[in-house]
């Protein structure tokens, strides 16, 4: 009840915009799907999906990396778009080729200079294509990537606004960089174009940036100090998405609990991540709402309550642990224990008894004794993870862990390391889903299945991928279906009414 006066006081307050949003569609009702392409000609409803044109001078782009990666590469299709460029699926019809992308891990970095290495072919095969390198590598790299023989210019996560006028230039013969790191961009004003492929789910970025400077991680130094975006222009976000028949967003950030707008115009005027989840859940009943990630050391009951008291908020949380050792845990600066983050699990269960929750994990940081993995292996059991992303320590140039400790632990030893958290995620996953046997389910369809065209698939609330026979349902709808049967990875179902 607290949660929801929150919600109506700020309505009131930001005035008619969201209501009249609101009427506006349903009066018009455009909860339909819009196929690809699909482009209404209304100012005051424009396609959020791609708009291609074979006359315009072409764009391809790929991107790697984190969901938030995905979801700038949106912003800056958005805005090229904009300046006249049209998408294009094939690199040889390119003018100009962007590659957004990531430096999480040393792997994430190399996969780019083979990248890079193509694309110097493909201009040398035709004259006038330009490349760009965006994201956290141009970030972190700078000077170093354009002394690639292949890059004409290189933009970092906060410059994107004036990427046509740095593709300009670079095609005018001098190599462009645009580095700086902003304060206070959150590109809030710029309707992302989507790529997903289904038109069902999409990305809505929240947040930019990160305080936290957990001692392995290059995030802090290549998206800059956390920045919180106006409400406002995100629930008109999620509303624009459900208008154009999207069925489920997700809000991204680093660490979305640490979520936080003053108003500008009355810094007493806060909404936090509690509240800004209840604005967007009450979006329409039937927009699910999704969001990653969540941090152990701030993530509030008032998360937790308003998940429980909104049922289109899916019981899904993604909860990094890293380690179960309290000393990597303090070396790594995350800023919780054993014990509490597993306080933290307790609370979830408590309040969302059919919660899933997921992890990341990474195996041999600096110093990590055979008896610290041992911790994180005992963790995992002890929280029954139902998914997590696991990874071997990469050391990054520059963050504190590269200039204050020693990656002592050997290459053989992190790999099977590694493997024994693999190994055992599998059979907490298989577990897991197990336990929803004979269970009833409302899936989201979000694709075909691989192996079948008859077959559909789709998630659970839990986040969990279930395949079942179509039987004349399509992509983007709610079906209820029972679990028959399960692998490690996926749920087998069948539709009941
Ligand atoms: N902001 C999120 C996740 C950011 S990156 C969080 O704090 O949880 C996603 C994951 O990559 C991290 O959770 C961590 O498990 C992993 N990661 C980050 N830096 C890494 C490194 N140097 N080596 C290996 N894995 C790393
Ligand atoms: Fe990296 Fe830590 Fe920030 Fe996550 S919270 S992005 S791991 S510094
Ligand atoms: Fe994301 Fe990779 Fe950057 S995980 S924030 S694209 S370093």
């Amino acid at each position: 009840m607290r949660l929801l006066i929150y919600a109506t006081s700020f309505l009131t307050f930001r005035g008619g915009v969201l209501q009249g949003c609101k009427y506006f569609c349903s009066a018009l009702g455009f909860c339909v799907y819009l196929p690809d392409n699909c482009f209404v000609m209304d100012n005051r409803y424009r396609s959020v999906r791609p708009v291609l044109d074979s006359n315009k001078p072409q764009l391809y782009m790929e991107t790697y990396g984190c969901q938030m990666n995905v979801n700038d590469s949106e912003v800056v299709l958005s805005i090229l778009q904009d300046a006249g460029y049209s998408l294009c699926g094939d690199i040889k019809k390119a003018d100009v080729i962007l590659v957004n992308t990531c430096s999480i891990r040393e792997n994430a970095e190399q996969r780019v200079w083979g990248r890079l290495d193509l694309f110097l072919q493909e201009k040398r095969k035709r004259r006038g294509v330009t490349v760009g390198v965006l994201g956290c590598m141009a970030e972190r790299l700078k000077q170093v990537l354009l002394e690639h023989e292949a890059v004409d210019f290189v933009a970092g996560p906060d410059s994107y606004r004036k990427i046509a006028t740095l593709i300009e230039d670079a095609k005018s013969g001098s190599k462009q960089m645009n580095v700086a790191l902003l304060r206070d961009e959150t590109y809030s004003d710029i309707t992302p174009v989507r790529l997903d492929k289904n038109g069902v789910s999409a990305y809505i970025s929240i947040m930019r940036g990160c305080n936290n400077m957990c001692s392995y991680c290059v995030v802090p130094y290549t998206r800059g100090a956390e920045r919180s975006r106006d409400p406002q222009s995100i629930v008109r976000e999620a509303q624009e998405l459900f208008d154009n028949g999207y069925k489920e967003v997700c809000l991204l950030g680093q660490n979305v609990d640490s979520y936080l707008w003053l108003n500008p115009d009355n810094p007493t005027e806060k909404v936090n991540f509690a509240q800004l989840l209840e604005l967007v859940a009450l979006t329409d009943p039937s927009l699910r709402v999704r969001f990653s990630t969540s941090h152990p050391k701030d993530m509030g009951n008032g998360v937790l309550y308003t998940m429980a008291m909104y049922p289109n908020i899916c019981n899904h949380i993604h909860l990094p642990v890293q380690s179960g050792s309290d000393a990597m845990l303090l070396k790594m600066n995350r800023k919780y224990t054993r014990e509490s983050y597993l306080a933290r699990i307790a609370k979830i269960r408590e309040i969302m008894p059919d919660c899933a929750i997921s992890t990341d994990i990474i195996a041999g940081f600096c110093s990590e004794t055979e008896e610290d993995h041992l911790q994180t292996l005992s963790l995992m059991e002890e929280v029954g993870f139902d998914s997590a992303f696991m990874f071997q320590y990469s050391e990054r140039p520059n963050t504190r862990a590269a200039r204050h400790f020693k990656d002592d632990v050997p290459e053989e030893v992190k790999t099977r390391r590694l493997n024994e958290i693999i190994e055992l995620q599998n059979r907490l996953s298989l577990a897991s889903n197990q336990k929803c046997l004979g269970k009833t389910y409302e899936v989201l369809t979000d694709g075909v299945s691989k192996r079948s065209d008859l077959q559909l698939t789709g998630r659970t609330p839990q986040n969990k991928v279930c395949v079942f026979d179509a039987q004349g349902h399509g992509i983007g709808e709610y079906v209820k279906v029972e679990v028959v049967s399960c692998t490690s990875a996926t749920l087998m179902a069948k539709i009941v009414k």
